[in-house]
């Protein structure tokens, strides 16, 4: 019982380690501060939270997106609506 215990515990800390965006991972296309535009994609520092979420979720599900579609595609698939929806929180206006 207690090995099983543990083995939860372990597999929910590993979740967890992997559950939050990380945002490292956008700031080469998107910049630090999310105003670099380099690449076709708007100024996601002037978007809205909601915008934000709303289009992440959408290059997820494949309902949003325009010509570089592909390249967010595989940003944010591995990622669950409830994580992309708490990280446009922290970003935009
Ligand atoms: C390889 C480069 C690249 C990386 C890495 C990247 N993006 Fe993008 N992003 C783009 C491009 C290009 C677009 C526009 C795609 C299109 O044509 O719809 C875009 C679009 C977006 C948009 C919508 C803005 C718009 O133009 O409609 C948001 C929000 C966004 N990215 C957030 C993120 C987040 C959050 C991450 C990190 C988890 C990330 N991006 C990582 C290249 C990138």
């Amino acid at each position: 019982m207690k090995k099983i215990v543990m083995s939860i515990v372990a597999l929910t800390a590993t979740t967890a380690l992997m559950a939050a965006v990380n945002a490292g991972a956008c700031a080469g296309c998107h910049g630090a501060d999310w105003t670099k535009v380099d690449m076709g994609n708007k100024n996601v520092s002037a978007m809205s939270k909601a915008d934000i979420a709303a289009a992440l979720k959408g290059y997820k599900a494949g309902t949003y997106g325009a010509a570089k579609k592909a390249l967010m595609v595989g940003q944010v698939s591995k990622y669950s609506n409830e994580e992309l929806d708490a990280f446009a929180q922290t970003i935009g206006k």
